[in-house]
C-alpha cells in the first residue's frame, strides 16, 4: 500500500481523505451544490449518509490501490476535493483526474494548483504513466485547469458523463508522464504523523 501524504504547496496543504473529514466535506459540497452539481451528479441533494459512505470507500480505495482521494485545505479550511481513481489495469499505469472547488473560493488558481499537486502524486509516488480527465463542452473551468496543469484534449465522448440535469458528453484530455506540465515549487510531500 501507498502510505498516505499530505502534500505542500505554497497556498494549500492536500490531504488523504479520512473518516474524521467527512462534516467539512459535506458542508463544503453542501455550500457549493448548485455549481458543483451541474456538472457531477453525486452533489445533487446529496446526504450526510452518502457523503460518509463515499469517504468509507475513498479510505478503502486508497487502501486497495484504486482510489487516492484528497481535500483541500486554505487556513485550515476545507476549499476542495480532488484525486485519482485508478482506470483499467494495475499494470496500465493509468488513473483518472476530478476535482471540485467550494464556490466562494473559485477563480484564484487554487484549483489548479490542488490538481497539479496530485498529478505529481500520480507521476512521482504512485509511478504512473498516464493521467486522463473528462470535462464536459460547457466547463469551460475544467478546460482551462486541465490545459494550466498540461492536459492536451483528446478527443469526445457521447453521454460520458452525468450531471444534476441528466447525461452529458465529455471532452477527454490526457497527460503523459513524459509531456511538459505546470511545475510547482514550493512542493512538498510530508509523511504522516
Ligand atoms: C472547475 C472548477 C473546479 C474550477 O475551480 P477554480 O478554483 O475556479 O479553478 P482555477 O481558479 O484554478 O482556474 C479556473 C480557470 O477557468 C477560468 N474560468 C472560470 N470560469 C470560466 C468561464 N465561465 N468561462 C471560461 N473560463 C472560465 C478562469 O478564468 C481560470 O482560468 P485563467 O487562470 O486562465 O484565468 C470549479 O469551477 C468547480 O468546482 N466546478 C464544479 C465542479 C466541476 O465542474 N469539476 C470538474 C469536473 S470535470
Amino acid at each position: 500500500m501507498v502510505e498516505r501524504v499530505d502534500i505542500v504547496t505554497e497556498r494549500l496543504v492536500i490531504r488523504p481523505i479520512s473518516q474524521e473529514m467527512a462534516p467539512d466535506i459535506f458542508a463544503a459540497v453542501v455550500s457549493s451544490a448548485d455549481d458543483i452539481s451541474r456538472w457531477m451528479a453525486w452533489a445533487d441533494g446529496i446526504t450526510y449518509e452518502d457523503e460518509v459512505a463515499f469517504v468509507d470507500s475513498a479510505v478503502t480505495g486508497w487502501d486497495q490501490g484504486v482510489m487516492w482521494a484528497f481535500t483541500f485545505w486554505q487556513d485550515e479550511r476545507l476549499i476542495g476535493g480532488v484525486g485519482l481513481n485508478r482506470h483499467g489495469m494495475a499494470y496500465l499505469r493509468r488513473a483518472e483526474l476530478g476535482y471540485w472547488i467550494r464556490t466562494e473560493a473559485a477563480g484564484r488558481g487554487l484549483t489548479t494548483e490542488a490538481a497539479a499537486a496530485v498529478v505529481e502524486f500520480g507521476f512521482r509516488v504512485l509511478g504512473l504513466h498516464r493521467l486522463e480527465l473528462h470535462a464536459s463542452p460547457g466547463n469551460s473551468a475544467s478546460h482551462r485547469v486541465a490545459e494550466k496543469v498540461g492536459f492536451s484534449k483528446e478527443g469526445e465522448h457521447r453521454d460520458a458523463t452525468m450531471g444534476r440535469s441528466g447525461f452529458l458528453d465529455t471532452y477527454s484530455y490526457g497527460l503523459l508522464e513524459s509531456d511538459p506540465r505546470m511545475v510547482l515549487d514550493p512542493l512538498e510531500f510530508r509523511a504522516q504523523g
